[in-house]
């Protein structure tokens, strides 16, 4: 067959349909004189068709492939190529016409867009590694039972119950007063159990606002409301799957609250707020509080329900005047922290007021005072007058652990204790007084004199 005698017609109804391609296409018939190609050919190579269609393919595009695969009949993909900054790949193939080759295509893909995709791919995923170890970095238990001080059988005994209540898969209730080291507790039970590689959240339940709290436990869906991120965002709970959320102060949550988190803790499910699905989590809760949930419990001011949950073991820290053997060995610790080699000197009357004051703040109390003292006594040698003032203060009102004072000083630091323990079991808010004057039989105006001015 003769070139005449072939038939190009096809091509001119196949070159709208070349041109639609987004791909780079060149097709040379069996001579190897170029019949067509479409724009992004052009665009990829910078060759113009006036350049290129009707010569031969061999004296425009020097060592082209494509003749042989004219020859050989056969299939060649993926061969790459760079034209000034543009990178592509080539595939190749014979075409035929009733069962004779009649020519060959040449379909070019250009790797710059795959470039600029995979470069944004890598930064994404750089960005994603970063956040992450961020978050473990910011959700990361800081303490262990090793930095727990203590040589006192009461101490100890509860630590040792704690480490067993850590390796348990079992929720834990601290309770303790302020400073006896709940918090330190709570990071060592999460270090000490099988979650200790995953998120340790801590949620001091007082300290987030009423309104936010929700939003914070339990994330949003995006547009859940005006000021909602877009996006939406991820609660605390989320944030804690498959380790441990601390649940601080665990008896400040509103009522509305533990009704919420009742469900999460009994079903291990999770709804954002505005979302329609649950999210199944797997979350140790290990809450504290200083209050005695259990008389809340009974009082009607802590569920029930929600009590029993969160208790799976219950540990209570002993305060500190109930550990004075502790006394000596933390204020070693202590010292020596603060000023290494350098242990103080304490005067006979500070040894007893140690040994005899409450220490109603216990270990933070305890540290404080201490470091108060080292700083102002520049000798090492720690006199009365180089305690806080207001420790020495409350001595005046303690002496051998019982009171002293004129019957009315009396009464009225009675009265004073029992306004403060009676306003810590209710919320610290208007709402909460109201209950506090009502529990204890007094108006509030009353109550805010009392609390405002303790001599009336
Ligand atoms: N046994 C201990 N050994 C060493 N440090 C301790 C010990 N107990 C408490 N502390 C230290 O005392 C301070 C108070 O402890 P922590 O914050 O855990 O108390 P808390 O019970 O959570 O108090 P609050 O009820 O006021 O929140 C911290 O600096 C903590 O490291
Ligand atoms: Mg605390």
């Amino acid at each position: 067959m003769t070139l005449d005698q072939r038939d190009f017609s096809y091509l001119s109804w196949m070159k709208d349909i070349v041109m639609a391609i987004n791909d780079g296409v060149l097709v040379i018939d069996t001579e190897g004189i170029v019949r067509l190609i479409n724009h992004e050919y052009t665009r990829i190579t910078g060759v113009e068709e006036e350049a290129i269609l009707g010569k031969y393919l061999k004296d425009v595009r020097k060592g082209a492939v494509l003749l042989n695969t004219l020859e050989d009949g056969k299939k060649r993909n993926g061969i790459y190529r760079k034209e000034g900054t543009e990178e592509y790949v080539v595939d190749m193939a014979p075409v035929y016409q009733y069962g004779e080759i009649v020519g060959a295509v040449s379909v070019c893909k250009s790797l710059n867009e795959v470039h600029v995709l995979a470069r944004e791919l890598e930064s994404s995923k750089q960005k994603i590694a970063k956040l992450k170890s961020a978050v473990e970095d910011i959700y990361k238990a800081t303490y262990s039972f090793d930095d727990i001080i203590g040589s006192d059988g009461a101490l100890m005994e509860t630590v040792n119950r704690t480490k067993k209540a850590a390796r348990s898969s079992m929720n834990i209730l601290i309770q303790g007063e302020s400073g006896t080291g709940k918090e330190l507790f709570a990071h060592s039970i999460h270090k000490e159990s099988i979650r200790a590689e995953y998120p340790f959240v801590p949620v001091n339940c007082s300290a987030i606002p009423a309104n936010l709290i929700e939003s914070e436990l339990f994330g949003y869906e995006e547009g859940a409301f005006t000021s909602s991120k877009s996006g939406g965002k991820m609660g605390l709970f989320e944030l804690a799957d498959r380790g441990t959320i601390f649940l601080d102060e665990i008896g400040e949550l509103s009522m509305e609250l533990q009704a919420k988190l009742l469900r999460v803790v009994q079903e291990g499910r999770v709804r954002k707020i505005g979302g329609l699905n649950e999210k199944e989590i797997n979350v140790r809760v290990v809450s504290a509080t200083n209050k005695n949930l259990n008389n809340m419990v009974e009082k009607g001011r802590f569920r029930e329900d929600l009590f029993y949950r969160l208790n799976g073991i219950q540990i209570t820290i002993p305060p500190l005047r109930k550990r004075k053997e502790d006394f000596s060995f933390l204020i070693q610790e202590m010292t020596n922290g603060l000023m290494p080699g350098k242990a103080p000197v304490f005067s006979e009357e500070v040894e007893q007021f140690l040994q005899e004051y409450e220490w109603p703040g216990n270990v933070r109390e305890l540290y404080n005072v201490m470091n108060y003292a080292m700083n102002m006594a520049d000798s090492g040698s720690i006199k009365m007058e180089h305690l806080p003032e207001f420790v020495q203060e409350r001595k005046l009102h303690s002496k051998n652990g019982e009171r002293s004072g004129t019957l009315k000083e009396l009464l009225r630091e009675t009265e004073q204790e029992l306004i403060h323990d009676t306003l810590k079991e209710y919320e610290n808010n208007l709402n909460g007084k109201k209950k506090a004057a009502a529990t204890l039989g007094i108006s509030l105006a009353t109550l805010y004199n009392k609390i405002g001015n303790p001599s009336k």
